[in-house]
């Protein structure tokens, strides 16, 4: 009986001792080998408390959540600790129970019989039931009380600045609102919109409002506080009052698509003084040599090449006015890609993807879909979802005139607060994607504007003889100068994806001759009632003519 009933415990013995190359009398070796093992996880556990403090450094842990920079963050780091010493005060005590109870009931040589089996104990069964329900209360009530207190500070506006976060695929929206209000929303109270950098006063409570119109996002500064989901239809709120001046990291913390894992952004912790005067630099127009790239010099006006990108983009200051194009319910959050107020001043492109150099600039825009996968910019770009498919990409001499352009979107007297060190949120593993691209000197004249007379494109789309052709493409139009005589005909077409119509100023300003997105091409016949003149003809949807959408047309007696 007692020989069947340890032999397989034997056997285990046997077979572990030939595991580790004993033999099962060598109990000298076996011991060695133990005291071998028990000195190996002594020196391990020597290392790890050396190399801990070593990460714990400042600026090695960009995500960590230990050592929170907020009076928010602190509460959740005081109930995690809470509950971290609670459990480690269970955790101690079973394994006690354990070692106690395998030592105190271990089988001896003078047991010859199987223990008492019995079934059933009161008294332990309601111990085991009570005292965890106890812990679990004891840990209850903290955390209770710090939801709803958490909630309750980011209900609170008075004495915060209020910043409106939307959640875009995939980047972070940013709206300002006007000091001593808390109204976002407003329109005009908006006074600063930004993309994916967040600048916050340090000591200042902020209240984020969350918003998306698309799918589930999670807004998240590890070093700051906990996460909040960002849901479509519904506006959360999360609050904070960072404690000390610097850049911290955030990023999407809910998968949301391709490029979930290139949602990121930038918190600028900064002196009240450094963001009062960010705040002044984003609400006025670019420096002077922006003007360079301008048509006419003009610094609200933007350069022709820039005209594709007025779909999506907006720049304050200028007259660049993105097309409210229903990516989003709420009125002022019409962008549909990221405003570029102060582009130049960014520390990031793409969400956190690249360095903002004007290398990795050109980069970008060469080719956004291989930089950043599934990114929508690349969808309208090129006009196809296809990654590989280069067609109606941005020519190298655009990208060149364009990235002049953008790098000069920074204030007369410099960036607001020169000497902040450069993001550094792993850009460099996409660099694997650069091509290379001649770039014209930065500041330097504007490339000319595309072919300017019919004959330029006669040879692709030929017109009816006597006729005169006019395209329209991007947000701009293929011929600036026309002559035509009254009763002659304009060919008219629209090459582009964007709607484009065609209106004589002083003339037909209000029944503007509409060029279908289909290319479908147009015969209008020049009207008797259009008297001999110069004038200025343009497209009519709004922003159009002001991204450079005008030209003159010359009409001559029949
Ligand atoms: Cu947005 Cu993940």
């Amino acid at each position: 009986m007692r020989r069947r009933l340890f032999e397989p415990g034997r056997r285990v013995g046997d077979l572990t001792a030939r595991l580790i190359g004993l033999s099962g009398q060598d109990r000298a070796r076996r011991r060695q080998a133990m005291v071998r093992l028990g000195v190996l996880a002594t020196v391990m556990v020597l290392v790890l408390s050396l190399v801990g403090p070593v990460l714990a450094q400042d600026g090695g842990r960009p995500y960590t959540q230990t050592d929170p920079k907020s009076p928010e963050g602190l509460q959740i780091q005081d109930l995690y600790k809470l509950i971290f010493w609670m459990g480690l005060v269970v955790f101690v005590f079973v394994q006690f129970l354990i070692v106690y109870t395998a030592m105190r009931f271990k089988r001896n040589r003078s047991h010859t019989q199987r223990p008492n089996q019995i079934h059933g104990h009161r008294t332990l069964e309601i111990t085991w039931t009570v005292v965890p329900a106890i812990v679990l209360l004891i840990i209850a009530v903290p955390t209770i009380s710090t939801i709803y207190s958490t909630y309750a500070a980011a209900d609170d506006t008075d004495d915060a600045i209020v910043v409106e976060i939307y959640g875009k695929q995939w980047w972070w929206e940013v709206h300002y609102a006007a000091p001593g209000t808390d109204d976002v929303t407003g329109g005009e109270n908006d006074l600063v919109i930004t993309a994916n950098e967040v600048r916050i006063p340090e000591d200042q409570k902020v209240v984020f409002k969350l918003y998306s119109n698309n799918v589930i996002h999670s807004f998240w500064v590890p070093e700051m506080t906990g996460k909040m989901d960002v849901i479509p239809g519904h506006e959360r709120r999360l609050s904070f009052t960072p404690q000390e001046s610097g850049t911290y990291y955030g990023e999407c913390a809910e998968f949301c698509g391709t490029a979930h894992a290139w949602m990121r952004f930038i918190v600028k912790v900064q002196p009240q003084a450094e963001f009062d005067a960010w705040m002044t630099a984003m609400r006025q127009p670019p420096g002077p040599t922006t003007a360079a790239f301008a048509p006419d010099g003009d610094v609200a006006r933007t350069p022709t090449e820039f005209g594709r990108c007025l779909l999506c983009h907006n720049i304050t200051g200028t007259q660049a006015q993105g097309a409210a194009v229903g990516i989003t319910t709420d009125p002022t959050s019409n962008n549909a890609g990221p405003n570029l107020t102060l582009l130049a001043c960014r520390d990031t492109l793409a969400a956190g993807l690249l360095e903002n150099t004007p290398e990795n600039l050109a980069l970008w825009l060469l080719n956004p879909g291989h930089v950043k996968e599934g990114n929508y910019m690349y969808a309208v770009q090129a006009g196809v979802k296809n990654q590989d498919d280069q067609e109606g990409a941005l020519a190298p001499e655009e990208v060149g005139v364009l990235v002049a352009y953008l790098e000069s979107l920074r204030p007369e007297a410099g960036c607001p607060e020169a000497g902040t060190e450069r993001g550094n949120m792993n850009t460099g593993e996409v660099a694997a994607n650069a091509q290379p691209i001649e770039l014209p000197v930065p500041g330097g004249p504007p490339a000319t504007p595309a072919a300017a007379t019919p004959e330029a494109v006669a040879g692709a789309v030929p017109g009816t003889s006597g006729t005169v052709l006019l395209e329209g493409i991007d947000i701009n139009w293929t011929q600036k100068e026309l002559t035509v005589p009254v009763g002659g005909t304009i060919e008219m077409w629209n090459a582009g994806a964007a709607p484009h119509n065609f209106a004589i100023e002083g003339y037909n300003d209000d029944a503007p001759v509409d060029l279908p997105l289909s290319g479908e091409h147009i015969m209008w016949t020049v009207p008797a009632d259009l008297e001999p003149g110069t004038y200025v003809f343009y497209c009519e949807i709004p922003g159009h003519r002001a991204a450079g959408m005008e030209g003159t047309i010359t009409i001559t007696a029949p």
